[in-house]
């Protein structure tokens, strides 16, 4: 029988927890696979007592008999890349035949980074808030088809790297963007190129649809949230890649027929990254509550996330353009001490009411109703059946509202602290 490509995406706006669930869910598979994104990713993951955050690399690295792909939907910064590969073999993790780089990825120059943060400048207020990692820039690259792949590092690279740093130096030019000084990154980026000759730069498409025949499983492993994905996300304000389920097939080069599970990590409130509408945010004490509490801090740029309250009209959406299976609701413990629990319902413009997506998000607010709270610990909680009530009435009506199963649900840090319930045939 052939395998199946199950996905595990954060459904959001990214920061969903993937990274602990993923841990979780490894054992099960044979492969990890990373389809989009770059090193705008963060997760955090405690593996043995020890804390790493993986930008680039899939997550199954930690298990020595899983392999692990960067597709070709990725973006890579080899620099970046380096320094997270050699942290990870110091750390005693021998990476080298098991992690698969797709010769088809996109490289990220050090120019792009300087573009990155010049074409943010060049929006003034309307910037989006880039984590500044040249994302944008290389993606806008490989769309308009002048962008270095993984590939090209073989054959002719310098004069390639200095035909499109020329062509980036000239943009800059143009935009009076000039305050940049790039030698010493240019030295760790071409080391860094040096660096990953030594992995399989491959034709990881092929890979995966041979062991995809031969009955192997894999999990596709989400980055960013599908509300920042390029087609489906709350454009402008939004990463460059598409970071939902159809993005598991061009990111990994698999037929749809393939796809198996998709599981959609979404927390028991909101957060978001950078700029953009965000109807559920919160400006008063509760969202700092909140941020406290859920320790909602960025992974890759410290930054403080925006916190607000669950949005049942985003996760409805994400849930569609997803095709979601099984929902996991993460970080539940985090609202532990709240009276009552807001829950965004619909949004509101001009006395308009909708619980669709709207085509522009900014300047709705957000139509709330209350819930109550469970007012008990949930964190010791290790099965469903020692749900507190108003807990388990909490997580019924979620489901009812998004007519998805939360098939996990998590109640704490801890790798115990996640809840297969039972009907979810996990
Ligand atoms: P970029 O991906 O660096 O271009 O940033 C575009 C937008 O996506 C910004 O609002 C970022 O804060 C957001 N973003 C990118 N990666 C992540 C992530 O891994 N988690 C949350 N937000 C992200």
């Amino acid at each position: 029988m052939k395998g199946k490509v199950d996905a595990l995406l954060g459904i959001v706006f990214g920061d969903e927890g993937k990274g602990k669930v993923v841990d979780y869910f490894t054992p099960r598979y044979d492969v990890v696979a990373r389809f989009a994104g770059g090193p705008n990713a963060g997760h955090t993951i405690i593996f043995d007592g020890k804390k790493f955050v993986l930008r680039a690399i899939p997550s199954g690295i930690f298990d020595e008999s899983k392999l692990n792909v960067i597709g070709n939907g990725c973006v890579i910064a080899p620099d970046l890349f380096m320094a997270e590969a050699q942290e990870l073999e110091t750390a005693g993790y021998a990476l080298t035949e098991r992690l698969h780089i797709s010769r088809r990825a996109h490289l990220i120059l050090p120019t792009h980074r300087v573009l990155d943060r010049a074409y943010e400048a060049a929006k003034g207020k309307a910037k989006v808030g880039t984590t500044g990692k040249g994302i944008g820039p290389t993606y806008s690259d490989k769309a308009a088809r002048i962008g270095l792949r993984v590939g090209d590092i073989f054959e002719n690279f310098a004069a390639k790297y200095e035909a499109l740093k020329a062509r980036h130096l000239q943009i800059l030019s143009d935009l009076h963007f000039t305050d940049f000084d790039i030698s010493e990154e240019e030295r760790e980026w071409m080391a860094g190129v040096e660096y990953m000759k030594k992995f399989p730069l491959t034709d990881t498409e092929t890979e995966l649809n041979e062991l995809l025949a031969q009955g192997k499983n894999i999990l596709a492993e989400g980055a960013q949230g599908s509300l920042l994905d390029i087609d489906h996300g709350t454009y402008p304000f939004v990463s460059s890649s598409s970071t939902t389920s159809g993005g598991v097939c061009t990111g990994l080069g698999v037929p749809p027929s393939s796809i198996g599970r998709v599981y959609g990590v979404f927390k028991a409130y909101s957060t978001r990254v950078g700029s953009g509408p965000f109807p559920v945010e919160l400006f008063d004490e509760t969202g700092d509550r909140i941020r406290e509490i859920g320790h909602e801090y960025g992974a890759v740029t410290g930054r403080n996330r925006r916190c607000g309250w669950i949005d049942l009209v985003a996760l409805k959406y994400a849930i569609m353009i997803n095709g979601v299976t099984d929902l996991v609701m993460m970080k539940s413990d985090v609202l532990d001490t709240f009276d009552t629990i807001r829950v965004c319902v619909a949004y509101e413009k001009d006395g308009i009411r909708t619980d669709t997506m709207p085509y522009d998000t900014e300047g709705w607010t957000a139509v709330c109703e209350d819930r109550s709270g469970w007012r008990e610990p949930l964190g010791a909680v290790r099965e469903e059946n020692q749900f507190p009530p108003a807990f388990k009435a909490y997580v019924d009506y979620l489901e009812r509202e998004l007519s998805t199963p939360i098939s996990i649900v998590s109640v704490g840090p801890d790798r115990e602290a996640t809840i297969i319930r039972p009907s979810a045939g996990l």
